[in-house]
């Protein structure tokens, strides 16, 4: 997704933007460039592709470029192919204006039809240019007002940074569903889009809202709402490190992710469990309330958090026997819901920042549910739109396909669904009985991680398949469905994800010597026993069967071609030890291709546009 950095100071600019983009580029992107105020005007450079290639053009270029006051961007397309010409920045007609863009002008071509009556030319595809040009349209000395008009013209959704050559020294910031944050360091002032951009010179940050504009100059940053009245707002101090978001040794990001789960478990559950076994949840302590009479509970997510969210339905509805339903949080909000009363939503995601769950939450609010979130990013927009909520506390999670966010979200969804059994029934034994299997979790997630090499065999024998299918039951359905999305989001392999025995409805037909079937058969269950006939009915077509199983179970042995083991734990945690080897296998299939598994093609980590 699009990445904005900006900076005004004593420094040069190009280094610190070039650095700036590079913390961005785990957003997922297609073309980069950059502006910087240049004499007494504007130089733009910008190329398709990443950014080493604008590194190279800038070397091209082979002109000293001193200036300290400059922006960049990466931009992911939206409106008009990646190339050239539609990367950002975009000048306004004459060159005098320039404009970053993250987020879509929908009324982009009312707008162009609108400036080419009045005599504006494009160059590009771009909605970014629209609005560029209808900034300088308003123009008349005063950039504030220029943008502010402009932008009560505009319906969509921006994180802007805009620079004129009449203002050498400023620019002009604004936002309506896309992050924009300014960093205010020493006699500098950054903007992005993304915490991770600026956080190697500054800590101190100030986060824009929906509908605020303002103005960054030497030393100095100045905001309002669009009627221009002043806001204060104190800088927040921001304290996560930025080895905290670099490798940390490992060689991706999805790997590091991957090992960090024994670690990012233990932080998500800190202080939450309390020694008898209640659980106390601070962002929810509020609403506690509320959450006693709740009904009917929503999740709504996209992706990876949904499928989160599934696990949290067999969760809930099993341990608080509170009705769930789990939407995309794209479709929710396009049909017209019906929210009974005592209805309490949660958005789940990890960025914080994906527009169909913001929106998705937005509108079950309007039509009166609590607005609750499980969020991963501190100070996001979910995370600020909702009344209350827990964070995952798992730290950023940088590689594009979420693996210790899932087992975060999971393990939140669990603390969750005991707080509300716990409203309702008392601190029971079972109660008790998960609290304690939850503890355990972080060492037995160590004991699967630390030991790779029949996962790794497995990859090797299967990295050339075309095709995936994984089978589960109860809550390793949802698990399943995670470990194909895993898989063709960074091995590129075709997987499906499905109840086992919904197999027999159509997949079965797929079956055939070259196809591998991953068994999620991880507990001993009586519902989980019937996935032993799903598995003989692969084997009958000669399909290929990968089993995970617990250790001492021995029910696969004469069934599955592969066997793989994690440790035994309870039956509703299952999810949280069963997904890892499937990150593990996806992150050696795609290894052995030579895939870049942290930036797999055509993916975004934060999908900020519907
Ligand atoms: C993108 C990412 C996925 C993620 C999904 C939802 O598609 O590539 O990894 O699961 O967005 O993101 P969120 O930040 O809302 O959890």
């Amino acid at each position: 997704m699009c990445g904005i950095i900006g900076y005004i100071g004593h420094r040069p600019a190009t280094p610190l933007l070039l650095d700036g983009l590079r913390r961005l580029e785990y957003r997922g992107y297609d073309s980069s460039g950059i502006a910087l105020m240049n004499g007494d005007g504007i130089k733009v450079m910008k190329r398709k592709g990443r950014l080493a290639e604008l590194e190279a053009l800038l070397s091209e270029d082979g002109q000293k470029l001193e200036s300290t006051v400059g922006i960049g961007h990466t931009r992911w397309a939206t409106h008009g192919v990646p190339n050239d010409i539609n990367a950002h920045p975009h000048f306004a007609m004459g060159e005098d204006l320039v404009l970053i863009h993250n987020g879509i002008i929908e009324n982009f071509s009312e707008l162009k039809e609108y400036l080419v009556g009045s005599g504006y030319s494009f160059q590009s595809d771009t909605d970014t240019e629209v609005l560029a040009n209808l900034i300088l349209e308003f123009y008349e000395g005063d950039l504030l007002a220029a943008v502010t008009r402009a932008l009560l013209r505009v319906e969509g959704t921006y994180g802007i940074v805009v620079m004129h050559k009449n203002h050498p020294r400023s620019m002009v910031v604004a936002r309506k569903g896309s992050p924009l944050v300014v960093g205010v360091g020493k006699d500098e002032i950054f903007v992005a889009s993304d915490l991770a951009a600026m956080v190697e010179h500054t800590r101190d940050v100030i986060f824009l809202d929906d509908n605020e504009i303002g103005i960054v100059e030497d030393g100095e940053f100045n905001h309002f709402n669009l009627d221009h009245s002043p806001i204060k707002r104190k800088t927040t101090h921001i304290d996560f490190s930025l080895e905290q978001i670099e490798k940390g040794g490992y060689s991706h990001f999805m790997y590091k992710e991957i090992m960090e789960q024994p670690q990012t478990l233990m932080d998500t559950m800190r202080g939450r469990i309390l020694d008898d076994g209640s659980i106390k949840l601070g962002g929810l302590i509020q609403h506690m309330d509320e959450l006693a009479k709740a009904e009917r509970i929503l999740f709504l997510a996209c992706g990876t958090s949904y499928h989160a969210g599934l696990v949290g339905e067999y969760l809930i509805e099993e341990l608080a026997g509170i009705p769930v339903e789990v939407e995309y949080a794209s479709e929710f909000r396009y049909r017209k819901p019906v929210i009974p009363p005592n209805t309490v939503a949660f958005a789940i995601s990890q960025s914080g920042e994906t527009l169909d769950t913001l929106e998705a939450l937005r509108e079950a609010q309007s039509r009166g549910a609590l607005a609750l979130a499980v969020v991963n990013s501190v100070g996001s927009t979910i995370a600020r739109e909702s009344v209350g909520g827990v964070y995952l506390h798992a730290g950023p999670e940088i590689g594009v396909a979420s693996t210790k966010a899932f087992t975060s979200q999971v393990t939140v969804l669990v603390l969750i669904a005991l707080l509300l059994r716990q409203q309702r029934m008392g601190l029971d034994e079972m109660s008790v009985e998960i609290t304690q299997a939850m503890r355990q979790l972080p060492e037995k997630a160590t004991r699967i991680l630390e030991d790779q090499s029949q996962i790794l065999d497995i990859a090797k024998m299967f990295c050339r398949a075309s095709n995936f299918l994984y089978l589960g039951r109860g809550t390793q359905y949802p698990v399943a469905l995670e470990g194909a999305l895993k898989l063709k989001e960074i091995s590129y392999i075709h997987a499906e994800g499905y109840p086992a025995a919904e197999m027999k409805h159509g997949p079965i037909a797929l079956i055939d010597r070259n196809m591998p079937v991953f068994v999620l058969a991880a507990e001993n269950s009586t519902s989980n026993r019937k996935i032993l006939s799903n598995t003989q009915e692969v084997r009958a077509r000669d399909g290929v069967v990968i089993a995970l199983v617990t250790e001492g179970d021995t029910r696969m042995d004469d069934l599955a071609n592969h066997t793989l083991y994690i440790p035994t734990t309870h039956r509703l945690l299952v999810p949280l030890l069963a997904v890892l080897p499937l990150q593990l296998l996806s992150y050696h299939v795609a290894d052995l291709l030579g895939l870049d598994m942290d930036k797999p093609r055509n993916l975004a980590k934060s999908v900020t546009v519907e």
